[in-house]
């Protein structure tokens, strides 16, 4: 049988398939090491509320509008724009702006995810008593070693990606996430057995509302963005793959949900754990500043010390399962992330899957290998295409929906999977919301912080 196009650029094969990627897509480094301990750092449950409010508001519409795009089109984040630009030529930019946010955070993030791994071995060497190995597996600023590992997770990220989009992608996730979720279930069972547990949980869902300030909500909407994989297309390549009549409202629902429930369980781990090791001895305030560690100290040096502490075959076994976690979650957002570029290549250079994804691996590997060596990039990368970078990314998708393509194509697109839904109360709110809401919440956001930072450089400067 000749394949049509669609056919060979892959679908999903179960409508929860799709739902398990994207989610895994989602549950990240971003819900296990960036959200518990921003958390404990900016006002503990006020801070919740306040990402809470950026998931629904403003994730939750921008996510059911990039599926939207995705499903219409069929592309890529460029090829999507494009074939929706009706010839202006500033509209594709949107997409091209998503194709390089993949690419840089993607060169961070294997940095990141290769330390989990450098962890796994960092354990088993401490528990067999090679301490000189297993302090070289957990250094951090060790070049080298972050460079191997690193390329480790690289070539695990293409070989998944190469296996195509239902059997590569949709398979892996859907075997890794029930492991995940088991994982993050028992570690938190035992962590609440140890002392200092119930301090850090008292830490987590007491509001401090004193904290609440322009910076804290541009971290908290950055973190939304991040956490739910919007802003840069990555939901648009996910939605191309879908079919006609999944509901991508509903889909979108449950992909918000689940990642706001994994990052919020994921809390009840991290914080109690932290105090557990302050319990024991291990300080988790910087002494001069009295505030907490960076959450990489505190995921990569305090709670491995704490693994340490608890000493003997247990500590073993809670070291491994949590670093062995955070590797899987870090796994299946990865994909997501090389799949955009990788998309983009397939469909707008014809090139074909397994040596796109190996040319796009390639070049992400020599900056990650760059970042291996120079971990301040990270701070940058982050505030540049993350903090900055997908808030915008979302910004310029509504505005280009809801005044350039028109909410009203959008709304006869998810009515197919959807029967009903242009009459619906969702679809008067959800056009509301990316007309207005989302464009307005997400620019006043950006103003605030513009001019806090001009205003910190000013000072800099002595004006
Ligand atoms: N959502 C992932 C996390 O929380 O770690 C990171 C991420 C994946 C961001 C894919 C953006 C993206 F497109």
């Amino acid at each position: 049988m000749a394949n049509t196009p669609i056919d060979t650029r892959g679908t999903w094969n179960t409508k929860l398939g799709f739902i398990l990627a994207a989610a895994g897509s989602a549950v990240g480094l971003g819900n296990i090491w960036g959200f518990p301990t921003q958390v404990a750092d900016n006002g503990g449950a006020a801070f919740i509320l306040i990402y809470l409010l950026c998931c629904v508001a403003i994730g939750f519409p921008v996510m059911i509008a990039e599926l939207t795009i995705g499903r219409k089109t069929k592309k890529n984040p460029v090829g999507a724009f494009k074939a929706l630009s009706n010839g202006n030529s500033f509209v594709p930019l949107i997409g091209y702006w998503g194709v390089l946010c993949g690419v840089m955070i993607l060169s961070f993030y294997l940095v990141i995810s290769g330390w989990t791994l450098g962890y796994v071995f960092e354990e088993l060497f401490h528990y067999f008593g090679y301490s000189s190995i297993a302090s070289i597996m957990g250094d951090l600023e060790n070049g080298p070693k972050n460079t191997v590992f690193t390329l480790i997770f690289m070539v695990m990220t293409v070989a998944i990606i190469t296996g195509g989009v239902s059997k590569g992608i949709e398979r892996a996730t859907k075997m890794l996430m029930p492991v995940l979720i088991a994982i993050l279930l028992i570690l938190i069972g035992y962590v609440f057995t140890l002392d200092g547990a119930m301090e850090g949980f008292w830490v987590y869902v007491y509001p401090d509302f004193s904290t609440i300030s322009g910076s804290l909500i541009l971290s908290a909407m950055g973190q939304a963005f991040f956490s739910l994989s919007l802003g840069m297309g990555a939901l648009i390549t996910y939605g191309s793959y879908l079919n006609r009549k999944q509901n991508l409202v509903e889909s979108a629902g449950y992909v918000t949900l689940f990642d706001i429930g994994i990052a919020v369980i994921a809390g009840l781990l991290v914080i109690p754990a932290m105090y557990v090791a302050q319990a024991g001895g291990i300080e988790i305030f910087n002494p001069e500043t009295q505030k907490l560690y960076s959450s990489t100290t505190l995921v990569f040096d305090v709670l491995p010390e704490m693994f340490h502490n608890v000493g003997a075959f247990l500590g073993l076994f809670l070291g491994v399962t949590f670093f062995v976690l955070l590797g899987l979650a870090a796994l299946t957002s990865s994909i997501s992330l090389l799949e955009v570029p990788v998309s983009y290549v397939i469909d707008e250079h014809g090139i074909e899957r397994k040596k796109a994804a190996m040319l796009v691996g390639g070049l992400v590997s020599i900056l990650a290998i760059i970042i291996s060596f120079n971990l301040s990039l990270i701070d940058i990368f982050v505030f540049i295409f993350n903090e900055i970078g997908l808030p915008l990314g979302g910004l310029m998708l509504c505005l280009f929906l809801g005044y350039f393509w028109k909410s009203e194509n959008a709304v006869i697109e998810i009515e197919s999977g959807y029967p009903g839904f242009g009459t619906s109360v969702t679809s008067t709110l959800w056009v509301l919301f990316i007309k207005y809401v989302c464009p307005l919440l997400i620019g006043i956001v950006f103003v605030t912080t513009f001019m806090t930072v001009a205003q910190s450089l000013m000072e800099m400067f002595g004006f």
